[in-house]
C-alpha cells in the first residue's frame, strides 16, 4: 500500500501524480542523507507532543524506539523506496508506520514538512560548520608546521608577479592560514546565528497545540527559537551563507594553488609537489603536472556556481515555503562535498611538498632592496620622498651600467646624492634586511614567530 502524505485531497488518483512531475519531485537521492537528522528532529518533536497531552507516554516511546528500528533500516542499507516516497521525510514517516502501525500517523501533528524540513538542515549543517572547521583547521596546522620547519627560508616576495622585497618562506606561506583562519571566524559567525530552531513555525503560521519550542530548543541543542513563523519557514539565508563561506575557502584555496602552481614551474622552481599529487603526460614523457592544485583551483568555479545558483532560487520566491526551495540542498551539500575533497588535496601538497632553498633564495636581487636604500637615506636626515626619488635614479643608473644597485661605484653614488657613505653596502644582506621588519605582522623572524604562536592558540581554542 502506498504512503502518501498528502493523498485525501486528491479522491481516486492519490498517488498517481503524473510521472515526470513525480520523478521531478522526488529530492530521495539528494536529500536521504539527512536521514539522521529527520529521525533525531521526529523523535523530539514525538516528546513535545506527548508533553503537550497529545500523545500518551506509552505511544511516545512506541515512536521512540520504532524510529531506531527505521535508523537501523538506513544504516545497514534495508531502506527501499516506493514510489510514493518523495523526499527523507515521507519514507521515515511511512517506515515508522509501517513498523509500528497506527502510533506513527499521530507524529506529524501540528507539524509541517516545510518546519520540519529547515529543522533537518539545521541539524545536518552544525555537523557541516564542525567537520568544515576541523579540516581548515588542520590544513592550518600543516601550514604552521611547514612554516616553523623552515623558518630560516628567504625568498622573493611579489606585488602585481613582480620582485617586490624579501621576506620569509614563512610569511608568505601563513599569509594563506590567515586567510583561512577568517574563514573559520566567518563559520563561528554562522553556526551562532544558524542555531536557531524553526520547528513549532508548522506551515507557516506556527503551532496551536501548545508544543513547547523553547524545550524544543534545548533538546535539539539550539540556543534559541525563531521568532516569526513565516520567516521561518521560507528563510534558507544560513544555507546561502554556508555556501558563501564555502565559496569563500574555494576562493582562498585557489589562490594559494595558484601560488603554487607558478611557484613549481621551471621558471620559478621554489618548490616541488610530491609524485602523489602530480600527474603526468599522456604525449609528454617528462612532464610532471600539478594537476592537484588546478584541480583544487577548477574546483572553486564549482563552489561559486553553487552560491549563484541558490541565489537564483531564492530570489523570485514569494513569502514563505515553496518547492523551490526544495533545491537548496543540492548546492549546499555539493559545496560541502567539494570543498572537503579540496581542503584534503590542498593539505597533502602543502604537507608533501619540498622546498627548494637554494632557488629561492637565488632568486633575490639586490633591487629588492631598493627600498632599504631609501631607508638608509632616511636614517641619514633624507626626507623620505626625496630618498625615493634619489634612489629611483640610482636604479637607473645601475640600468644603464648593467650592474646591480650595489656593485654601483660609491663615487657615483655619491654624485647622485651626498648621504651615501661606505654603510650603504652593508644593506645588501638579505636576511639581516628581512630582521629590521619587527613590526607587528612584519617578516622579520620575530614577528613570523608572533604569527605562529597566534595561529596555534587560535587552533587550540576551536
Ligand atoms: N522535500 C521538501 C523540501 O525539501 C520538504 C518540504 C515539502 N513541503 C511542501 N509543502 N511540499 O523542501
Amino acid at each position: 500500500k502506498q504512503h502518501q502524505l498528502w493523498g485525501g485531497r486528491f479522491g481516486n488518483n492519490a498517488g498517481k501524480t503524473n510521472e515526470c512531475l513525480a520523478t521531478l519531485n522526488c529530492s530521495l537521492p539528494v536529500d536521504s542523507r539527512l536521514f539522521a537528522d529527520d529521525i533525531d528532529g521526529s523523535k523530539a518533536y514525538a516528546e513535545a507532543l506527548a508533553k503537550a497531552g497529545y500523545l500518551t507516554s506509552e505511544e511516545c516511546a512506541t515512536i521512540q524506539t520504532g524510529f531506531e528500528l527505521v535508523r537501523y533500516d538506513w544504516i545497514e542499507g534495508l531502506m527501499k523506496f516506493l514510489p510514493s516516497d518523495e523526499d527523507v521525510h515521507t519514507v521515515n514517516e511511512r517506515r515508522l508506520t509501517e513498523l509500528i502501525g497506527e502510533v506513527g500517523q499521530k507524529l506529524h501533528t501540528g507539524r509541517s514538512r516545510n518546519d520540519q524540513v529547515i529543522t533537518d538542515m539545521k541539524l545536518w549543517m552544525r555537523k557541516a560548520i564542525r567537520e568544515t572547521c576541523d579540516s581548515l583547521s588542520q590544513l592550518i596546522d600543516t601550514m604552521c608546521q611547514q612554516a616553523q620547519q623552515n623558518l630560516q627560508v628567504l625568498m622573493p616576495g611579489y606585488t602585481h608577479l613582480q620582485r617586490a622585497q624579501p621576506v620569509l618562506f614563512s610569511h608568505w606561506l601563513l599569509s594563506h592560514a590567515f586567510a583561512l583562519r577568517e574563514d573559520c571566524l566567518r563559520l563561528c559567525d554562522l553556526r551562532v546565528r544558524a542555531n536557531v530552531l524553526p520547528l513549532g513555525s508548522g506551515a507557516l503560521a506556527g503551532n496551536p497545540l501548545q508544543i513547547d519550542r523553547v524545550w524544543l530548543a534545548e533538546r535539539l541543542g539550539f540556543a534559541a527559537v525563531t521568532a516569526n513563523s513565516m520567516h521561518a519557514v521560507g528563510d534558507r539565508d544560513f544555507v546561502v551563507d554556508f555556501v558563501y563561506c564555502c565559496s569563500m575557502v574555494g576562493l582562498h584555496l585557489s589562490r594559494l594553488a595558484e601560488d603554487l602552481i607558478i611557484y613549481a614551474t621551471k621558471e620559478f622552481d621554489f618548490i616541488e609537489i610530491a609524485d602523489d599529487f602530480s600527474t603526468g603526460s599522456s604525449l609528454m614523457p617528462q612532464k610532471r603536472n600539478p594537476d592537484s592544485l588546478e584541480l583544487v583551483r577548477g574546483m572553486s568555479g564549482n563552489l561559486f556556481s553553487c552560491l549563484t545558483g541558490i541565489m537564483m532560487t531564492i530570489k523570485g520566491t514569494p513569502s514563505t515555503y515553496n518547492k523551490d526551495l526544495q533545491f537548496d540542498k543540492q548546492y549546499c551539500f555539493e559545496a560541502f562535498d567539494k570543498l572537503q575533497q579540496a581542503l584534503m588535496v590542498t593539505q597533502g601538497v602543502v604537507k608533501t611538498m619540498k622546498l627548494k632553498m637554494q632557488h629561492m633564495e637565488s632568486a633575490l636581487s639586490a633591487d629588492m632592496l631598493a627600498t632599504d636604500w631609501a631607508y638608509y637615506l632616511v636614517r641619514k636626515g633624507v626626507p623620505f620622498r626625496k630618498a625615493h626619488h634619489y634612489i629611483g635614479a640610482v636604479v637607473a643608473h645601475a640600468e644603464r651600467m648593467s650592474l646591480g644597485i650595489n656593485e654601483i661605484p660609491l663615487g657615483d653614488l655619491q654624485q647622485i646624492c651626498p648621504h651615501f657613505d661606505v654603510d650603504i653596502f652593508k644593506v645588501a644582506d638579505y636576511g639581516g634586511n628581512v630582521e629590521q621588519y619587527d613590526v607587528i605582522g612584519g617578516t622579520a623572524t620575530i614577528s613570523v614567530t608572533e604569527q605562529l604562536k597566534l595561529l596555534n592558540e587560535f587552533l587550540s581554542g576551536l
